[in-house]
């Protein structure tokens, strides 16, 4: 079975994402750490003029099964992703892996930006897992506010907002929710909550398919 899991940033995806994986014993790939690393790298770099070569270099060197997300969790790489997301080659250089990883015996789940319109799109299920930035900013915070971080919820939801457009505006990606993709908005959600509409989804997608 393989899971393809869509959202915007602090949607609830990757905590949704792990609960199912953990659910189904599925292997999970965060596809938004391979951007990560490929920012992270780049972030002295931002005025290099051979900035898309050297990028892409990145990209294909990259060991792409041994990425921290402790070391690329922050929002300054988040916004390095973004940035390096937009070059095609790079997103080329990425696709591979992950369609490797889809493919494995036994299935998997990704989540990321484009896994149910570009990387599998004929996956089992698709989820595009959504909730407002307001509520995508608060729990932003809390999590920050829980690491002893010193933060302000409205200068979140500003950066929350603005990755939003640059994600939307992104030619080379496709972002959006695939047609047959199952929308589940958060919004009004816990995130057990959340966890178990999900899996009920999941449920329901594959008793279709066994009929
Ligand atoms: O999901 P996460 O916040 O870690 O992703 C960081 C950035 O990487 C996104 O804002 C997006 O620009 C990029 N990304 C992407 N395609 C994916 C996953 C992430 O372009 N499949």
């Amino acid at each position: 079975m393989i899971i393809a899991i869509d959202g915007p940033a602090a949607s609830g995806k990757g905590t949704i994402s792990k609960g199912i994986a953990n659910h189904y014993n599925l292997p999970h790939l965060d596809t938004g750490l391979l951007y990560r690393a490929v920012g992270y790298a780049m972030l002295d770099k931002e005025k290099n003029e051979d900035f898309e070569q050297v990028a892409l270099d990145f990209a294909l060197s990259l060991d792409k099964s041994n990425l921290d997300p402790n070391i690329l969790g922050s929002l300054e790489v988040a916004n390095a992703a973004a940035k390096v997301a937009k070059i095609e080659k790079v997103r080329l250089a990425l696709r591979d892996y992950q369609t490797a990883f889809a493919k494995q015996q036994g299935g998997a789940i990704l989540d990321g930006r484009d896994i149910g319109t570009k990387i599998c799109p004929n996956a089992d299920v698709k989820l595009f897992i959504t909730a407002k930035p307001q509520v995508r900013a608060r729990r932003r915070s809390l999590q920050l506010l829980a690491k002893g971080g010193d933060v302000s919820e409205s200068d979140i939801l500003s950066q929350i907002i603005a990755r939003d457009e640059s994600d939307r505006a992104n030619k080379a990606g496709n972002f959006y929710k695939a047609d047959d993709a199952h929308l589940l908005d958060t919004s009004k959600l816990d995130i057990e909550a959340a966890l178990r509409e999900a899996i009920t989804i999941v449920d329901e997608v594959m008793a279709t398919k066994s009929e």
